[in-house]
Order: C-alpha cells, then structure tokens, then sequence
C-alpha cells in the first residue's frame, strides 16, 4: 500500500477495488454516500411530495452551486445550475445581441467541439466565429490567440484545459488581454476542476461553466454556470423561464422581471435528482482541498510519464507541470486496438483519434495502479506488435 494520505478515501469509491480505474477526466467514481444521497430524494419524494419544493428542492441549484464555489475559488450565490455546458453556454449567448461592430466570437482551434457547434448556430443572429489555429494538437499559440482578441471581439471562450491533451492554458493572459480591448472571456473549467486548484475571483473569469461529470465525481446532470457578480446585474438572458423570475410565484404574464443572483441564469424547473447525486463528489472534492489533489495528480500523471518516457512511447501531453492538467495521453502503434484490450483486461482508459490512450488518475488511484497499467500497456502493445509482424 502506498503510505499517502488521500488514500484513506478508497473505500468510499466501490469502483476502484475491481479494476484499475484512470479515467476520471472522462467519468469519476461514483462515491459510496451518492447511493445514500439517492434514496434521500427518492423518500423525499415518496414521503414529503409536493412540500419537498418548500423544504429544499426549489433552492437547491443555489446550494448546490455554493456547494461548489470553494472547489471554483468564488463567492456564494454566484453559481447556477444547468443540465450540462452546452446548455450553460446557451444562456450566456443569450444574454447579447449580435448586431453590432463587436459581434466576433474568438477560440482556437483546440476547444472542445461543443464550444464550437453553439456559437457555429449563433451565426444566423449575426456572430462571427473566429478559430486561432493551433501549430499542434498539444497546445494552443498564446500570441496568436492575443493578437486575434480585438475591439470587434465580444466573447472568448477558452478551455482552462484541453480536453484532448491536458494542456494547461494561460487564462491570466488571456482575461488581461480581453478586458484592454473590452471582450468578455468564458472560461470552460470542466477538465480542470477538481483537480487543477483556481480562483476565478482572483483570475477575474467574466465567466465560467463546466460540469460534474468527471474530476467532480458528482455524475450527469449537473452542469454549472458562474457569473461574475458585477457583470451578472449588467446583463439580461433571454434563454431564461419562469424560475429566472424575479417573483416566480407571481406567474405574472409577458416580460420577465430578471432575479437577482443566479436564479436569474435559471430556466425552468431544477434537475432535483442530478442535484442530490452531485452533492457527493463536491463534498469530497472540497473536504480533501484541490491542492492536496493537484499535488498527487502531478506525482502520478509524472509516474506515468516516466514510464511512457523509458518505453518510447508518445506522448501528447505537455510534459512540465506547469503546463498539464490531471491527463496524460499516451500515442502508441495500434493504439485504438491497444485501448480496447486495456479495457478488456480490466484497465479503465479512454481513447481519442489523433491524440491516443487518455489516463487520468485522481486522489483514489494508488502509485501501484499506474505500475501495473503501464505494464499491461507495454505487454498489449508487444503483443499486437508481434501478431502484426507475424
Ligand atoms: C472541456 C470540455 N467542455 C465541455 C464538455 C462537454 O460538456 P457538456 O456535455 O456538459 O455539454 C467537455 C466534455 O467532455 C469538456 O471536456
């Protein structure tokens, strides 16, 4: 057993005793307590009916959104609840015009591709979307992404990390150069929180969303929008419903009278069920500090690295600290066939076409657990090797 802290933790992921489990970036354990937090909806639901909206369900995007403002690095009340980041991009489009000079959307050509799609549909209103391309799929060009963010640019969305290789983006530099020329940045948090520590207060983020599916551990359903709370009275979303009302239960017809805080990013009827799953993770994300998290994730995305490093393999991942997430992805011969038989034997991995084999440990994962994955992938990778000389 590896003498560490954080792995006091295990028992709480019933995952992690039947298989070799690295792949959070993609779908972090389940914790134990989730089940518990379940069945309390369920008898909620079952023994309370309809006060259970008086007794915690209405608000509970609220709560759940400040459950999650530690992990972020913001203040209470600023975090909305949303089915997922597409949706929580959608608000956030909504709340301009695209009519005017400054109607550009800037991103580089590495963002993930839901980013792209909604502002692609933005078009017909009038946006015009902008990629910076990329001189790699690694990393982005930082100059070039400055130089493209000018006095037409109205929205930057920016991955804090990408989703295909882990690389850490300078969102300071970003948000600097935005802010001098008037542009609002939308920082995609998703692949790092949870595992990279940030603090979007200090970093000035205009906006933030993401979702709880992986480093969070809290599931599907539970995506998040965070508004900056100068910026949020400033701005009117039209993708919005009843419970972005000011007096929702005035049910008063023809146009809405915005709430205040993050009721007002709200549309309809709270994702109650997503909420009570998600509580979990952001429980146990915030208990252990994503510092304490970070600092193993380094130790074991480095074990990783060595290892990839000594068998020759690729590696599409920054390998400096400074400049990685929680992911290593690892280019190898075959690697979509070597990916499926990692799975077969019981090593949980994902695989992306022109990146490689994505492996993600988290504070569950033990120094053993990487030994023994890197092991089996050499093995994988020689015997596929051999089978195709033959
Ligand atoms: C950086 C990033 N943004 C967005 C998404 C997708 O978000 P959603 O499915 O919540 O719309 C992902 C999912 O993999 C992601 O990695």
């Amino acid at each position: 057993m590896d003498a560490d802290s954080l792995l006091a933790w295990r028992d709480e992921f019933p995952i992690v005793k039947t298989c070799t489990y690295l792949v959070s970036h993609s779908l972090g354990a389940m914790p134990a307590r989730t089940a518990a937090y379940l069945q309390e909806y369920a008898d909620t639901w079952s023994r309370r009916g309809v006060r259970a909206w008086q007794e915690g369900w209405w608000e509970i995007g609220r709560t759940t959104g400040d459950l999650l403002a530690p992990v972020l690095g913001v203040p209470p009340g600023t975090i909305s609840m949303h089915q997922n980041v597409t949706v929580a991009l959608g608000v956030i489009a909504s709340c301009y015009t695209f009519s005017g000079r400054r109607r550009k959307i800037v991103m580089t050509d590495l963002e993930f591709p839901s980013n792209m799609y909604l502002f692609e549909g933005f078009r017909r209103y009038g946006a015009d979307v902008v990629y910076v391309p990329s001189d790699n799929t690694v990393r982005t060009n930082l100059d070039r992404l400055l130089d493209a963010i000018d006095e037409d640019t109205l929205l930057v969305p920016l991955s804090l990390v990408l989703f295909r290789s882990a690389y850490l983006q300078n969102a300071r530099a970003v948000i600097d150069k935005a802010h001098r020329v008037g542009a609002r940045v939308i920082l995609d948090v998703y692949q790092a929180a949870g595992t990279v520590p940030m603090n979007l207060e200090a970093l000035e983020a205009d906006y933030a969303v993401g979702g709880s599916v992986k480093w969070l551990c809290g599931g599907p359903g539970a995506g998040y929008l965070y508004v900056r709370p100068d910026l949020a009275s400033e701005v009117f979303p039209g993708f919005v419903g009843w419970a972005a009302h000011a007096n929702p239960f005035s049910f008063s017809t023809g146009p809405i009278v915005h709430a205040e805080g993050p009721e007002r990013f709200q549309s309809g009827t709270p994702n109650v069920p997503a909420m009570y799953a998600a509580r979990a993770g952001y429980e146990i994300v915030a208990k252990i500090g994503v510092q304490a998290i970070r600092e193993k994730s380094l130790r074991l995305t480095r074990r990783l690295i060595e290892h990839a490093r000594r068998a020759g393999y690729r590696l599409n991942t920054p390998t400096s600290d400074a400049e990685r997430g929680g992911t290593v992805v690892v280019d190898v011969p075959n690697a979509e066939a070597v990916a499926s038989e990692l799975l077969r034997r019981e090593v949980i991995i994902d695989y992306r076409p022109g990146a490689g084999i994505r492996m993600a440990p988290h504070f569950y994962n033990t120094e053993s657990e990487i030994d023994h994955a890197m092991e089996m992938l050499d093995a994988i990778v020689a015997e596929i090797t051999t089978t195709a000389r033959g």
